[in-house]
């Protein structure tokens, strides 16, 4: 693996972004990736969204699209969008990193941000995984996430009581411990299509804000991450089962509670599923109309613009990031 620093690809960390975030009340979209197609209709979408970016690689992403060709990847998504002329920021983060190791690896081959998850394990272990990897990324200059407090995993209950909250007395002594540069919390949200189970009509239940008030009134000014945060939308779940597939109770996180969420502390909103989602709807859409297509191109540039409708869409009407990068 080559040794390559972030800002030699064009890259920036997330300091100035989540900074910008946090004064002017919006959230950065996070989106994950793991192809060409998906990270050009991110990139695309967001240049013609005026919209900061970061673009999220979890760990089995990065197996998947290979250590050769990721830092390609995102140098190439820099020159996307400068030759669009407006050179929005881009940061290229670990997604749930799970070891030091891990976030080393990414650090030396061209990440600028990356995630140490070891919120499964107790708090002390939890700092001391974080420390060391802040203190290794610190170095490098790239920002670190943490995380505490863990998301549920498929819920049972329409109340998520599987989740453990994010505790809000320790939240200081977290921060001062570590030196990490922003906090995911769990209030409520969870990974995948499935983060609810409904009876027809219910709404899901409202994320756990007194919880995010109670750590910002802790941490006033420190940039809170949302994991979890896909909506699930109805749109793309209905196709994909009217042509073929089958999604039945995919429930996702209402507009409405991540407009709220993004106007707070939450800097940084993750978002999978639903982009797994748009272009799987357009995918199975094609393959249903047309049985004889069989070039990738075919059904691949569709579902690439599908992914890039979906993403000014978050950006414009849910995050607010629309519009922050000024030429
Ligand atoms: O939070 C997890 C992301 O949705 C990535 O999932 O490990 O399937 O790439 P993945
Ligand atoms: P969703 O599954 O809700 O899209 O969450 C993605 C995420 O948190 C990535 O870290
Ligand atoms: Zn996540």
């Amino acid at each position: 693996m080559r040794t390559i620093h972030y800002s030699t690809l064009g890259l920036v960390n997330t300091r100035a972004m989540l900074q910008q975030a946090m004064d002017e009340q919006f959230a950065v979209p996070a989106y994950n990736f793991n192809n060409m197609e998906q990270l050009q209709a991110i990139v695309t979408g967001c240049v013609q969204s005026a919209s900061p970016v970061i673009l999220q690689v979890s760990g089995s992403a990065r197996d998947y699209i290979g250590t050769a060709f990721l830092p390609h990847l995102a140098a190439a998504a820099v020159d996307l969008a400068r030759e669009t002329g407006l050179p929005i920021p881009i940061a290229l983060h670990l997604d749930h990193g799970s070891s030091f190791e891990m976030a080393k690896d990414c650090i030396d081959s061209g990440f600028s941000s990356v995630m140490i998850d070891a919120s499964h394990h107790s708090f002390a272990d939890n700092v001391a995984l974080t420390r060391q990897v802040v203190q290794y990324a610190h170095a490098h200059e790239v920002t670190v996430e943490a995380e505490l407090g863990v998301l549920a995993g498929i819920e049972d209950e329409v109340t998520a009581e599987h989740s453990s909250y994010t505790r809000p007395e320790e939240v200081e002594r977290f921060l001062e411990q570590t030196g990490v540069d922003s906090l995911a919390i769990s209030i409520g949200t969870s990974h995948g299509a499935y983060k609810f189970k409904l009876q027809p009509g219910q709404e899901p239940p409202p994320l756990r804000f007194d919880i995010l008030a109670a750590i910002e009134q802790r941490v006033p000014g420190f940039p809170i991450v949302l994991h979890g945060a896909s909506s699930v939308t109805r749109e793309h779940v209905a196709m994909i089962n009217q042509y073929g597939g089958k999604m039945d109770n995919a429930a996702g996180i209402p507009e409405e509670q991540l407009r709220r969420a993004a106007a707070s502390a939450v800097c940084k909103i993750n978002i999978d599923s639903d982009g797994r989602l748009a272009m799987t709807a357009m995918i199975r859409k094609i393959f249903a109309e047309k049985p004889g297509e069989f070039d990738p191109r075919k059904y691949l540039g569709p579902a690439r613009d599908e992914l890039i409708k979906m993403v000014l869409h978050k950006n414009n009407a849910v995050l607010g990031s629309a519009g922050r990068v000024v030429a």
